[in-house]
């Protein structure tokens, strides 16, 4: 009787799924034209802005890496997300307190993990050098306010490139993207969105997509409407998320033009499918 039971409840339960299959309510489909950046390079996997991590990046076939720049004492393009170097090295203080030969004595991949020790801090410089032929590069400007006259080292280094259509500056700095784009026309730029100041009004749509080839979220704080109206005018969308589990699929349902992730994987892990309404 139990046995029959099982038999009847298998049957129903194939009946079920069936039905869910052919009523085209659940169509799986690849979208293989969402962007994957590797937010600080791969750095679910490796210390955050650090060759290890970029390298991790390129491996996991994301289409850009993210960095962050500041500039040290002696003006050299700094690579870390904090404007100070206590939480990702061994030292401490701030990058513009430093000289690079000085930055160099600290180790960058310790505080992650025994397995990255010994790792140096890299210059923007190093990373053009090394994966410029690679890979495309999402560079952020940390605070440029806190640092006159980085925006011309950046596009003074940036002219040693012919083609920078791999190349895109970003950040949460208007002001500075729009000196960027002043400076050097044929760069892409991006402004990152504050979230808190997500909901942008029609004239601040106009006035940033006039200039910006990117207006960058955070997942969590857009919709598909705000996504929309950017692109409507053009302009492409990136999202990023520190937290939010439902990222990826967040960025299919509105629409994204690319996602920048600690963890690139989804790429080669498993190809992304959304259900169809
Ligand atoms: O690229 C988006 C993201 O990097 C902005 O936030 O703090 O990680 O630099 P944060
Ligand atoms: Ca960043």
């Amino acid at each position: 009787m139990r046995k029959q039971n099982l038999i009847w409840m298998a049957i129903i339960g194939a009946c079920l799924l069936l039905l869910v299959g052919f009523n085209g309510q659940t169509k799986r489909v690849h979208q293989p034209n969402m962007m994957s950046i590797a937010h600080r390079g791969a750095s679910g996997f490796a210390p955050e802005n650090t060759r290890s991590a970029f390298q991790k990046g390129v491996e996991l076939q994301a289409d850009y890496l993210e960095c962050d720049v500041h500039l040290s004492k002696d003006g050299e393009l700094i690579i870390m997300h904090d404007d100070n170097i206590d939480r990702t090295t061994d030292g401490n203080g701030f990058i513009k307190d430093y000289t690079l030969a000085e930055l160099r004595q600290f180790d960058a991949g310790i505080t992650f993990s025994e397995e990255f020790q010994g790792e140096s801090i890299m210059t923007l410089n190093e990373l053009l050098d090394e994966f410029f032929d690679k890979i495309g590069l999402l560079i952020e400007l940390k605070n440029p306010a806190n640092y006159p006259g980085i925006e011309e080292s950046i596009v003074s280094l940036l002219r040693n490139y012919e083609d920078l259509s791999s190349i895109i500056v970003q950040s949460f700095d208007v002001e500075s993207m729009k000196k960027m784009h002043s400076l050097l026309p044929e760069l892409e730029v991006a402004v990152l969105v504050r979230p808190a100041e997500s909901l942008l009004s029609e004239k601040k749509l106009d006035e940033l997509t006039s200039f910006a080839s990117y207006v960058n979220f955070n997942v969590s704080f857009i919709n598909k409407r705000m996504v929309n109206k950017v692109q409507q005018r053009g302009s492409k969308v990136l999202v990023w998320s520190k937290n939010d589990k439902k990222l990826v699929s967040k960025a299919h349902k509105y629409g994204v033009d690319g996602i920048i992730s600690d963890y690139p994987t989804w790429r080669i892990d498993k190809p992304i499918y959304l259900v169809q309404e």
